[in-house]
């Protein structure tokens, strides 16, 4: 690979020697750039199917800043717009969700449809021979769907979402495809936190080894994000998908013969995937059900989800230090009322504004930011060398490539696409550019000659 390893922005990050320049977490500079260079370019989860069932349902949501405008048309297809009226810039709907056949503008009365076309234009006797189809609403350059998750990007050039998921597909399974009918959700949960995003995305991506320090105290009264066995066990995996998409997993003990519900930290939803366990080894596969359980994980650059707790959400940039999290509870569609009634409050009771894991992780996440931003802190690389000169190895039965889950190898994996994105121009420069998973498999193929 001839693609060079330097660059403004990855010399910020060293993936050989494990360190990270807190300039990363903290520069207006960089901020502003990731708004171009990841949130215009990157595919962004935007909402689930089940927020908008119905033709001319709407919800507003973001991608990066830009606030958007998720609907259905009338024919039940799928669109999402910048939320700005083309006139002067009002936000066109001010709702949080609702049905609506057009939405018009609060300050002059123009009028767009679930197409984004300009149907209505006070006084259009004004207006000459203007051309209305050239202003329409802003929509997305392109928009898909992965098994009820909806992604768009800004960037008609962007690879396929397919693509851009690559191996990850392969993980978010094992939340959205375990039983026939697929998912749906509750929420968002919305709030703020003084706190960069991407100290939640590496955590949540990556951060294992916070877990006793930061979150014993809700362990001790009995709430836990997986089993004390499965964490007496202590075994897993940092499992690298591809594109920055990084995913952590606890994986199966040799006296453990059960599925991947071994390390589900709620008996009756243990009791139920055990109920439904032939279901989800058919639609699975074996590794998927016997070999390892996935806790967390980050989809590139700001989706997070956790498996065990059964939470997605979007940590939506909002300054150097300050971020929104979006945070929906998520439960396969087929399950009985009651296990959907358990799940929801299970989630809810680790991971929400209350939550009691997520209010340990918000001020730590908080003090990491604020602090990166001194000019002597930023003399001072950020260790992430957790482990990071183990073996990381290829698995038969499982794409991508696996670490062990008390390493920083996600955390790195990570900023290091990050820092990609930043130094490159377009998604050509961006693919040009070497991976973590390439530069990996480069160091161990040295290693081994
Ligand atoms: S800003 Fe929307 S109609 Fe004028
Ligand atoms: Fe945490």
């Amino acid at each position: 690979m001839n693609a060079p390893q330097h660059g403004k922005f990855k010399d910020l990050v060293d993936p050989e020697r494990g360190t990270l320049n807190r300039k990363l977490m903290a520069d207006e500079e960089v901020y502003r750039l990731e708004q171009e260079r990841v949130f215009a370019r990157c595919w962004l989860f935007i909402g689930h199917e089940s927020q908008i069932p119905d033709p001319r349902d709407f919800v507003s949501t973001y991608m990066g800043e830009n606030p958007i405008l998720l609907c259905r048309n009338d024919e039940g297809e799928i669109r999402a717009f910048l939320n700005m009226c083309t006139h002067r810039g009002n936000r066109v709907n001010r709702l949080d969700k609702g049905n609506a056949r057009t939405f018009m503008c609060s300050y002059h009365g123009w009028t767009f449809d679930t197409n984004g076309a300009l149907v209505g234009l006070p006084m259009a006797e004004c207006y000459g021979d203007m051309d209305r189809s050239k202003w329409g609403l802003v929509s997305v350059a392109q928009l898909d769907v992965y098994k009820g998750l909806i992604f768009a990007t800004f960037d008609p050039e962007a690879p396929s979402l397919k693509e851009y998921l690559g191996d990850a597909a392969w993980y978010l399974d094992m939340i959205l495809d375990r039983r026939e009918g697929g998912t749906e959700v509750v929420g968002p949960h919305r709030w703020s936190a003084d706190a960069n995003w991407k100290s939640a995305a590496e955590n949540f991506g990556g951060d294992g080894y916070h877990i006793a320090a930061s979150h014993g105290s809700g362990r001790k009264v009995g709430i836990d994000t997986t089993t004390s066995y499965t964490r007496g066990v202590g075994k897993g995996w940092h499992m690298h998908a591809g594109n920055g998409h990084v995913i952590n997993a606890w994986a199966q003990s040799e006296d453990v013969k059960e599925g991947p519900w071994f390390a589900q930290p709620v008996p009756e939803i243990g009791d139920y995937m055990r109920e439904n366990g032939a279901e989800i080894e058919e639609r699975l596969g074996h590794a998927r059900s016997h070999l390892f359980s996935p806790t967390g994980g980050t989809i590139f650059p700001n989706m997070s989800i956790h498996w065990l707790t059964y939470t997605i959400r979007v940590w939506h940039p909002r300054g150097p230090n300050k971020m929104e999290i979006w945070s929906w509870s998520i439960f396969d569609k087929a399950a009985p009322p009651k296990i959907k009634e358990i799940a929801l409050d299970a989630s809810l009771y680790r991971f929400s504004p209350a939550g009691v894991f997520e209010q340990d992780d918000m001020d730590n996440w908080a003090q990491v930011s604020s602090i990166a931003s001194s000019v002597i802190a930023q003399r001072q690389p950020a260790n992430y060398q957790t482990n990071i000169d183990l073996e990381i190895r290829e698995h038969p039965e499982i794409p991508g490539l696996l670490g062990s889950i008390w390493s920083d190898s996600n955390q790195l994996d990570f900023h290091w696409q990050l820092a990609c994105h930043l130094d490159a121009e377009n998604w050509n420069e961006v693919n040009a550019q070497p991976s973590w998973n390439d530069l990996t498999r480069k160091r161990s193929t040295v290693n081994e000659s």
